[in-house]
C-alpha cells in the first residue's frame, strides 16, 4: 500500500470538487446574504484549529492541553477574556518566558480564527466534551454518503474491507470508542504502529477527510452482525 499511488486520481476529483465548490459557494453567498450560516464559525473554527496544529502545539500542546510544555495550558482557562487571548496572540510576550507575536506574521482573519479556537478551548465544557471541529455536521446524511463512497474507493481497498469490516485493519461497524477528532487526526497524519496506516493530509481535502469521518461515524452506529 503506498500512499502516493492514487495521487492523479486524487488531484483530478480535487479540481472538480473545487469547481463544484466555488460554485456552490457563489450560490449561497447569494441566498445568505442577509443571515450568514452557522456553518461559517464551524469553518472559522476548523481554520483555527488547523493553524493552531502548525504554529501553537509546539508550545501549548494539542489542543492547548499544555502538559510539560514550556507554553501554559489553554483549555479550561475560562478566567482568559477574548481580548486577552488576541492581545496575546498579536503581541506576544517579550522578556521571560516568551511567546512570538503573530501581529506581523498572520493577517486579521487568521488571528481571529486562532482567538475563535482558543476562546473555545478555554471554556471548561471544551476539554471534555469532544465536540469535532468539522466544518459540517456529521449526521448530514449526504455527507456520509460521500464519505462511504470515498472509502469504498480509497480506504476498502486496501486494508480495512467492505464497509469497514474484516479488512487487515480494525472494524469500524459498532465501534463507540473512536472519537471524530480522532478519527480525523488517524486518516490526515497516518499512523505508525505495527501496521503503517498510511497519512491521508496531502491527498485529500479536510473536507474529504470530515466525510470520512462521517461514514465511519455512522458505521460506528450500526450493530455488529
Ligand atoms: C515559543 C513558544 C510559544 C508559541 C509557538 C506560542 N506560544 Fe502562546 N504562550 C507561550 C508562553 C511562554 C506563554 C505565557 C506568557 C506569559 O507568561 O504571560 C503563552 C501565552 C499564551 C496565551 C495567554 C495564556 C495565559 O495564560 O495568559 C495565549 C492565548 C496563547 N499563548 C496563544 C497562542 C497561540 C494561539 C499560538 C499560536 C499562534 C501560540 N500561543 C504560540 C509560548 C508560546
Amino acid at each position: 500500500m503506498n500512499p502516493t499511488t492514487p495521487a492523479p486520481r486524487f488531484a483530478a476529483t480535487l479540481g472538480r470538487l473545487a469547481i463544484v465548490a466555488t460554485l456552490s459557494l457563489a450560490a449561497s453567498t447569494a441566498s445568505f446574504a442577509v443571515a450568514p450560516p452557522a456553518d461559517d464559525s464551524r469553518a472559522q473554527l476548523a481554520a483555527g484549529k488547523s493553524r493552531f496544529d502548525k504554529l501553537c502545539v509546539s508550545c501549548h500542546g494539542a489542543d492547548g492541553a499544555g502538559k510539560d510544555t514550556y507554553g501554559p495550558r489553554l483549555q479550561n482557562r475560562p478566567e482568559l477574556s477574548e481580548t486577552q487571548i488576541r492581545t496575546r496572540i498579536v503581541e506576544g510576550k517579550h522578556g521571560d518566558h516568551a511567546m512570538p507575536p503573530w501581529g506581523s506574521v498572520l493577517d486579521a482573519q487568521a488571528i481571529e480564527q486562532l482567538v475563535a479556537y482558543v476562546s473555545v478551548l478555554r471554556q471548561p465544557s471544551a476539554a471534555q466534551a469532544d465536540a469535532p471541529l468539522s466544518p459540517f455536521d456529521l449526521n448530514e446524511p449526504d455527507r456520509i454518503e460521500a464519505g462511504r463512497k470515498r472509502f469504498a474507493k480509497t480506504c476498502a481497498g486496501y486494508c480495512h474491507g467492505h464497509e469497514g469490516v474484516g479488512g487487515r485493519a480494525p472494524d469500524f461497524k459498532g465501534r463507540t470508542d473512536l472519537s471524530a477528532q480522532m478519527a480525523f487526526d488517524t486518516i490526515f497524519h497516518g499512523r505508525m504502529t505495527s501496521d503503517v496506516m498510511p497519512p491521508w493530509g496531502d491527498a485529500l481535502s479536510e473536507e474529504q477527510i470530515w466525510e470520512l469521518v462521517a461514514y465511519l461515524q455512522y458505521l460506528g452506529r450500526q450493530p455488529l452482525e
